[in-house]
């Protein structure tokens, strides 16, 4: 069923509260790909019912980056998510979430703002207030559905661990469900974004992943020492690759790694045809 009031979502709610259903939200900005399916059958294996919902977040998109043009494509996305046994597809406007007329900044608007540690690096760095804006309209959509399980793609690893962050420090009563990475067979991670790639763009982009795997592979080896580990992603990248930022990090906590070891995240963030595409690899 497709709702597009928080009204409506509440009511159904509070119906399934009473019958002691067990609830789980997807929140996704739709232009919904094999990622977010992986997502939702997770959810409906787990829950009793399911909300997806389908909110392109103007709060976490920066000035310069692609709000406007970012793919709608609602009418696709409820026959997937309802295909795949997803009870309620939540699609709201800008104004049904944070109130007609409201100017979105954190003037006016009341924002859940992670700590600085955890946003002032990799995708934080580059996309300053990005993960205010998500924390923000995660924990809206959390209320809002009162789910008892929030699904959410480890490719966007920074994004989850601040969630986690967030729910512990401020005891959101919700479970999260990290879902492992969907990749095409080329192995390039699946991403809304991919659909701003021709087919060239589609062959570079798969330096990313070639990247990732050639340093577990390296450090399967016994390679362990992080800036040599750094070298061998070099000769992956040509002119077509601007690179943002290839890190390592501990999984749980985003703290820099001295040296790599099994709890190491190596993220990766790099420009192809001008689109910021991004992917990780647990060591
Ligand atoms: O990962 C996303 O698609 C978004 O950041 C999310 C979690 C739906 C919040 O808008």
């Amino acid at each position: 069923m497709l709702v597009h009031t928080i009204k409506d979502v509440r009511e159904k709610v509070k119906e399934w509260k009473k019958e002691g259903l067990v609830i789980g939200v997807v929140p996704t900005m739709g232009a919904l790909h094999d990622g977010h399916a992986s997502l939702i059958k997770k959810a409906v294996e787990k829950c009793d019912r399911v909300i997806v919902s389908v909110f392109v977040n103007p709060i976490q998109f920066g000035p310069s980056e692609d709000y406007d043009k970012y793919p709608r494509t609602l009418e696709a996305d409820v026959k997937l998510a309802e295909g795949l046994g997803a009870d309620i597809i939540f699609a709201p406007t800008p104004d049904e979430m944070y109130g007609e007329g409201q100017r979105l900044s954190n003037d006016t608007l009341t924002y859940v703002a992670p700590p600085f540690f955890y946003v002032n690096k990799l995708c934080g760095k580059s996309r300053v207030g990005h993960f205010d804006g998500v924390c923000t309209v995660v924990m809206k959509l959390f209320n809002i559905t009162q789910a008892d399980y929030g699904f959410f793609g480890q490719k966007d690893a920074q994004q989850l661990i601040i969630l986690r962050k967030m729910v512990n420090d401020l005891n959101v009563p919700i479970e999260l469900i990290g879902c492992p990475i969907v990749r095409e067979d080329s192995g390039l991670a699946l991403s809304s974004r991919n659909k701003y790639l021709d087919e060239q763009g589609k062959k570079d982009a798969l330096a990313l992943s070639m990247i990732l795997n050639n340093i577990k592979a390296c450090y399967d080896k016994g390679v362990n020492n992080i800036s040599a580990l750094k070298e061998t992603a070099f000769s992956f990248l040509t002119e077509a690759h601007e690179l943002e930022y290839l890190e390592f990090v501990d999984k749980d906590t985003l703290e820099d790694k001295e040296t790599a070891d099994n709890n190491t995240l190596v993220l990766i963030a790099c420009r192809v045809q001008g689109v910021r595409l991004i992917d990780n690899i647990l060591l």
